[in-house]
This record gives C-alpha cells, structure tokens and sequence, in this order.
C-alpha cells in the first residue's frame, strides 16, 4: 500500500502507526456484527454548531483525519448520504478494518487511504468539514497537524479536534510519569500488565483513584494503550490550546460541551463571579476549567479567521418543525422527585448536576423527557399545552417559557435541533 507522506513527518509516525498496527482503535476484529456498528450520526451535532441556519443534510466533503476503524467516517457517511467522506490513517491494519467496516455495511459514500496527519495536502482535495479527534495527543507537534489540515480547510468549513485536558488528566499523567521513569524515559503501549499493577497499588487520597475513567484504563489492552501509554502523548490546557490554534492561523469558534467552559456553571455567587465579567473569552474559559478541574478531553471546534458563527437559536420561524434530538455528550438519568413529581434529569457530569439543581426541577425536567424519538418541537409543545399538570407557569407566558426552555437547553448544545 502507497502511503502519503512527507519523509521528515514518517519517522515520527511510524512508532504510532506500529501501535496502532497492532492495537487498533476503536478494537475490531470484524467478526461479530455488533463491532461493525458506526458511531451514531458524528456529524450532526458540528453541522449543528458550525452551520444552525442549515439543518437539512447537504452534500459535503468531510475528511476523517487518523481514522481508526472507521466508525466515525463510516458513521458519518451512513447518516448523510449526499456527503462524501474520506477516511486516512497511518495504519494499514486500521484502514483494512475501516475497509471492512464500510462493506460489511454497504456503506458506498466513504473512501479509505494511508496517510499520515502531516501530509494531508498530498490527498490534492480540500475539505469543509474535517474530523481529528483523538489523534492530535498521539503527534510530537500538534500545531504543526493542524496548520496543515489548514491547508486543505474550504473557506467556509470547519475543523472538529480533541485534545487531552492536562488538569483532568493529572492523576493518569502521574501514573503515567512511574513507568516512564522505570521504563528510563520511555513509555511503551505494551505495558498494560505493569500499568495494571500500579494503578492498583494507588492509595484511596492518590488523584488516581479520584478520576471517574479510571476504570476504562481497567478495560482492554487497546483502550488502555489508547488512553494511557502514547510514546508521545501531549496534553494541553485551555490557554495552550488557544495558543496552538493562534500559530496554526486557525480561530477557536467554541469548545464543546460549552457549559463545561463558562464560570457560571461553578459559582453562583454574584460577588465570586463578578470578577470574570471583564475577562476574554479565552481567559473565561480557562479559568472554568481550573474550576472545573476534571475536563480530561478538549473537544475543540476551529474555523480560518474570518469565519462568523452564527449562535444556535429556536428563533426561526420554522423552528417548531425542527426534531429536538439529545446531544450525545450528555447522559441523562431519572432522578427520584419527591410529591409524586418526576423530579428531573442529571446528567454525569458533574456541572449538569449543579445546574440541574437549579433548572430541572417540575415540567422543565418533563419537557426534555418528551424530546426523545423523532417527534417535532410542534409535537412536544402540543403534549406539554394539552397537559395542564405540566406547567407551573400562567397560560399567556406557556409559549415564551417553552421557547426559553428549549434556546438554553439548543445554546447549552443538550438539545440539537435536526429536521
Ligand atoms: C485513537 S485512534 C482515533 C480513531 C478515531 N479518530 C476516533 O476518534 O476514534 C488514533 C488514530 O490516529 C492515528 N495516528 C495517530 N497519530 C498518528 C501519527 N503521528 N501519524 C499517523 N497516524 C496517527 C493512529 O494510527 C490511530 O488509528
């Protein structure tokens, strides 16, 4: 197989491609048909972000950069059929497995090749909307990756990149740090065993055993390397995080889940937060990560200069036909509520759980529990206004409470509007 490539670019790769080779991610083996399930539509939440006016599906060219398997590229071509879909990695044993992915699917709008991250412009195509996610930690420079995906960036498009959160990984990192220092400088991604050993002598106060994934790290020899043991794995605050996007001549249009990023989501007290009003948006969203302190994955969407984003709204006039569909970023549970009320809904994460004290109580709980399935915003506002017991509010104001319910849950990216 030809794989493009500049020469400097390949040495580097070529430790990745070889654990990649080896532990392909996600794992697939092809053979049980459960592994050959896409990823659920990974494209609508960005076209989503990045264009709100244009929900219907449109025809796009979209590059999945470090591809994997190829649930997200095959994902992405499965559920837009007019768009046209490349999927590249370094690895030849993960581009057979995408290979065998989209065929065991019949999935014919997606394509697969060799290449490594750094020579994307060798592809001689130009994309509008480019998947990187969960590439960017493994490279020695990732500004470098992203001035190239730059390169073949159409003017109106967007790039989707995830990079490790350097706080939220502090007690993985320091496990991380042991076997480098055994392993005299080097981190290998086939030491799971020893990996296993020292997380498991972790006391109850290490930082370890205070991140919520740390069970992952527990799971399979691949997603442990995965996580966990990159030669080269880089992570990044928020501020880096600008920085990178700034020297690749790119703007960062949002950080998602946004809520994760707004110090209101932490303070509640007007004289704690008054001090972040006069702050940039970079420096806002820094500080809600440190308040934060757990957000172990960026997911970063970036634009050319240039670029305007236009707010997610319910504001436009056909917005009652729109199918409200949950983001995929929040996992919403039942909580038990007490005089026979359904309560409301938390999400795992630990900001969802303060603001849900907050705002999810009553028929604002019972609304978003309707906007399940394929129904149309005009369908759920029809079972909310014919069911007296679901209002709290006076008759007049039900329209406008619901509008403002469902634009904070649409700017809050809980709620995605599809048609
Ligand atoms: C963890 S997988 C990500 C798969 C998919 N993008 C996802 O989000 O699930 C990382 C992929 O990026 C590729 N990759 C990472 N670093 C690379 C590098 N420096 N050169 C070439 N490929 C690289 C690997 O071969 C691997 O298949």
């Amino acid at each position: 197989m030809t794989i493009h490539t500049a020469d400097a670019s390949l040495a580097a790769a070529r430790p990745v491609a070889a654990v990649h080779d080896r532990l392909v991610w996600p794992p697939y083996s092809g053979a049980s048909p459960a592994e050959h399930v896409p990823a659920a539509d990974p494209f609508r939440e960005v076209r989503w972000l990045a264009w709100p006016s244009e929900w219907r599906e449109r025809g796009m060219k979209i590059l999945d950069v470090g591809c994997g398997t190829g649930h997200i590229s095959v994902g992405a071509a499965k559920h837009n059929a007019r768009a046209d879909v490349l999927g590249v990695d370094a690895s030849e044993t993960a581009i057979r497995a995408a290979k065998d992915r989209a065929e065991r699917l019949g999935v014919g709008n997606v394509g697969f090749a060799a290449c490594i991250p750094h020579d994307v412009e060798s592809l001689g195509e130009t994309f509008e909307f480019i998947y990187c996610t969960d590439v960017l930690m493994y490279v020695s420079s990732a500004g470098e990756v992203l001035r190239h995906l730059r390169n073949v960036l159409q003017p109106q498009g967007v790039i989707l990149a995830s990079l490790l959160g350097a706080h939220g990984r502090f007690g993985v990192t320091m496990i991380r740090d042991i076997l480098r220092v055994v392993g005299h400088g080097q981190i290998s991604p086939f030491q799971a065993l020893l990996a296993r050993k020292l997380m498991d002598a972790t006391n109850d106060r290490h930082p370890f055993r205070k991140q919520e994934f740390a069970a992952d790290l527990r799971s399979d020899d691949a997603t442990l390397a995965h996580l966990f043991l990159h030669p080269e794995e880089q992570a990044h605050t928020v501020r880096q995080t600008y920085e990178l996007a700034a020297d690749a001549g790119l703007q960062i249009l949002r950080f998602e889940p946004a809520g994760f990023y707004e110090p209101e989501g932490y303070l509640t007290d007007p004289d704690a937060l008054r001090p972040f009003a006069d702050l940039s948006p970079e420096q806002r969203r820094g500080a809600a990560e440190l308040l934060h302190s757990r957000i172990r994955m960026h997911n970063v969407l970036l634009a050319l200069p240039g670029f305007e984003m236009r707010a997610p709204s319910v504001g436009d006039g056909d917005w009652l036909d729109a199918v409200p569909v949950r983001s995929r970023m929040w996992q919403w549970q039942p909580v038990g509520g007490s005089n026979g009320q359904a309560g409301g809904l938390s999400a795992s994460q630990s900001f969802w759980s303060i603001e849900h004290k907050g705002q999810f109580g009553g028929w604002q709980a019972q609304v978003i529990a309707l906007c399940e399935g394929d129904r149309t915003l005009g369908d759920v506002w029809g079972t909310v206004s014919a069911h007296p017991g679901l209002w709290a509010v006076d008759e007049d104001q039900r329209v406008e409470a619901f509008r403002a319910f469902i634009g904070k849950c649409v700017s809050r990216s809980i709620l995605h509007l599809t048609r």
